[in-house]
């Protein structure tokens, strides 16, 4: 394991906002942190890196101690935070040659080093511009640029792609395989599950603080596999039908979202017609109706019974 972490708690005050927690990450792997706003992700980075002190529990990052061997761990770790950290007042180039150069880098290995970094995020070209007339997407690839210049062992990547177009977003999900490709150990959180799905070989759930399913995809999916996602969009609405679909034997979470629902139910339990039956009795129109493996999502749903993109 390249990351152990056990049994680490960090509060703020009276909010716990990490409870319990222990995971571990292999050397060489994507390992994907998914979990909605406030699941406490970015605090569970900012420990790793001894950011905020935490209360109890351990975290070995190398083998070392995160606290005990600060400057040691540090030193191979590459982190792209979730606010971006870049200076508007410098250039591209010199944005990631400041970070470089507090990695210690110097003389030309830096130079070689930051041109490596700006040309892999597809910034070359513009290095001598300043960050203000960067899109958003623009500016998220510099700040990556920022976190890998000294080519760590363990890339940590927090919400990198939050806020930006789907070119830059599949740009960054590319970079990110790349860097794998190349040897790097990323951790990558995330509240999009595709991303994570596509993405990640190990993966943590996490919500309220607290580690809720820990897996591969495929062994995260086969806690549900039991179950299938019942989509319906629905013509019109009415209060009841959240109620009145939960009391099917073998529903076992159901969420509205505007007009569409998401039933998840027991595979075989025969109640896609029984959801139409009490949809029709509701007086409802359906307007498409879908049935699906389980995903991600719905291992979310099934286990908190809120969907992962709730606020
Ligand atoms: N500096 C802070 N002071 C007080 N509470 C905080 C602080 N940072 C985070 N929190 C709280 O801790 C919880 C987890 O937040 P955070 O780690 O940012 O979650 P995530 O990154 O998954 O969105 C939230 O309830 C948040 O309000
Ligand atoms: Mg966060």
């Amino acid at each position: 394991m390249l990351v152990q972490i056990t049994n680490v708690v960090k509060r703020y005050k009276q909010v716990i906002a990490v409870d319990q927690v222990s995971l571990g990450i292999q050397e060489g792997e994507i390992f994907g942190l998914l979990g909605p706003n406030g699941a406490g992700k970015t605090t569970l980075i900012h420990s790793i890196v001894g950011l905020v002190p935490i209360q109890s529990g351990t975290i070995e990052v190398f083998g070392l101690d995160h606290r005990r061997d600060e400057q040691a761990v540090r030193q191979q770790i590459g982190v792209v935070p979730q606010e971006l950290s870049i200076f508007d007042d410098l250039t591209a180039n010199e944005n990631v040659a400041f970070f470089g150069s507090l990695y210690g880098l110097r003389g030309a290995d830096l130079q070689a080093k930051t041109a490596q970094a700006l040309e892999f995020v597809g910034l070359l070209d513009r290095r001598k511009q300043y960050p203000k007339t960067f899109s958003g997407g623009m500016k998220r690839r510099l700040n990556i640029a920022c976190g890998i210049v000294h080519r760590p062992r363990l890339v940590i990547m927090d919400e990198p792609t939050v806020g930006i177009d789907p070119q830059s977003r599949s740009h960054i999900l590319d970079s990110v395989r790349q860097l794998n490709r190349e040897g790097m150990t990323v951790l990558y959180t995330s509240h999009y599950m595709e991303e994570v799905e596509q993405l990640c070989h190990g993966i943590a759930i996490m919500d309220n603080g607290r580690i809720i399913a820990q897996g591969t995809k495929d062994e995260l999916t086969d806690l549900v596999a039991r179950d299938e996602v019942i989509n319906v969009r629905l013509g019109t609405l009415n209060g009841n039908t959240e109620t009145a679909l939960r009391s099917i034997p073998g529903v076992k979470e159901c969420r509205v979202d505007g007009k569409d629902l998401a039933v998840i139910s027991q595979k075989n339990a025969g109640n896609l017609s029984r959801i139409m039956q009490t949809l029709y009795q509701e007086g409802l129109d359906i307007e498409a109706l879908s049935v699906e493996q389980p995903t991600l999502e719905s291992v979310f749903l099934t286990l908190t019974g809120r969907n992962l993109r709730d606020e």
